[in-house]
């Protein structure tokens, strides 16, 4: 097992397969987009593969892939079916934008993908060109569909609320009623981008102001050792709410995470810019670096909890870390 300084047990771990995507959340991505990795500096799925192993020998049960967008890397379902079987790894999942959902929910479900994340902001077609900067609402929606569809147990929607953008709840409210989706609002946080702080809205005040359209009752929350443990519903609703409050209510107590981006790079917080380069184990230069020596010096060096001040002013965006 692993178990870090402050006896927490890290038992998750985020990889980042792309740092690309195919929108431009503006909380997340520069319009201009941001400088992309060389090919050449991007873990192979092979050695995504490698270090997994270690990882879940280690201790890691559960393993949840990010991007930027996840299903733009080539062969994605590939390397899916080689990780999901590796022994002891008790669960693969995946935090998407849902674009291309409509076409790998199906292949990600066979390939041993049983549930999913999806950020979307808003149901607006309008709001959501405006959010992402792109116009692909009508395909988000139909992949969250798919996603249902195809047996995807528990679907969680995040959605980052900015006030003035996308802070009117009612159609997340109507879209709950309908779907067994568990909608979680989302604090904005500051990580490298541009996103003032007049469109942050604090998670008491998402929760009074869904109090407005009806009674809301504890739900029970669904699998995943995330930030968001509470769960509401209102009574005639098949979905329920959740809340992600990272700024306002700090959850670094109960953390269980590593995080590995795209370019090999461990990072022991997901607000703290200090990395442990896993590549020179994983492409031996020398034979002494062994991959599980840098997990175990990663979880020793976990904070107890997070600081803004430990991050660069030219550090990695969100979407570079993969949330
Ligand atoms: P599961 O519990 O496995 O469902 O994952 P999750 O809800 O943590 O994952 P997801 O990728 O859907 O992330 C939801 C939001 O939580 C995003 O805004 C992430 O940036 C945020 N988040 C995830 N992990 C952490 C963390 O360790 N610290 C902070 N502050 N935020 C996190
Ligand atoms: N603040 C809060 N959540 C964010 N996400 C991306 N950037 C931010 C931010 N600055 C969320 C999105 C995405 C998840 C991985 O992280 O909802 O789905
Ligand atoms: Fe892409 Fe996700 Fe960032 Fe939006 S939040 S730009 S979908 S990585």
């Amino acid at each position: 097992m692993l178990i870090d300084s402050y006896g927490r047990t890290i038992d998750y771990l985020r990889i980042s397969v792309t740092d690309r995507c195919n929108l431009r959340c503006v909380y997340c991505t520069p319009e201009e987009g941001v400088d992309l990795l060389n090919h050449a500096d991007v873990l192979s799925y092979e050695e995504m593969l490698d270090f997994s192993r270690t990882a879940v020998e280690l201790g890691i049960k559960s393993i949840r892939l990010t991007g930027g967008e996840p299903l733009v890397r080539r062969d994605f379902v590939g390397f899916v079916e080689r990780l999901a079987a590796i022994p002891g790894l008790e669960d693969v999942s995946l935090t998407t934008n849902a674009v291309l959902l409509e076409e790998f929910a199906e292949p990600l479900y066979r390939a041993g993908v049983r549930r999913v994340n999806i950020g979307i902001d808003t149901l607006n077609q309008s709001a959501f060109k405006q959010i992402t900067r792109r116009d692909e609402a009508a395909r988000a929606i139909t992949g969250i569909h798919q996603a249902i569809d195809v047996g995807m147990k528990p679907v969680k929607l995040n959605v980052v609320v900015m006030r003035g953008v996308n802070d009117d709840f009612a159609p997340f409210v109507a879209l709950a009623r309908e779907l067994p989706v568990y909608i979680r609002f989302i604090e904005y946080m500051p990580v490298s981008n541009g996103l003032k702080n007049e469109f942050f809205v604090a998670g008491a005040e998402i929760l009074e102001r869904l109090g407005t359209f009806g009674e809301l009752e504890a739900a029970p929350a669904p699998a995943g050792s995330g930030p968001s443990r509470k769960y509401w519903r209102f009574a005639d609703s098949l979905g329920a709410f959740g809340q992600i409050s990272a700024m306002t209510e700090h959850f670094c107590p109960e953390c269980s995470r590593l995080r590995l981006t795209a370019d090999g790079k461990l990072r022991v917080c997901l607000f703290c810019d200090a990395e442990i380069d896993v590549k020179p184990a994983l492409r031996p230069v020398f034979d002494r670096i062994k991959t599980a020596e840098l997990i175990e010096l990663a979880v020793a060096s976990k904070p107890e909890k997070y600081s803004l001040d430990g991050r660069a002013a030219n550090g990695r965006t969100m979407g570079q870390i993969g949330g």
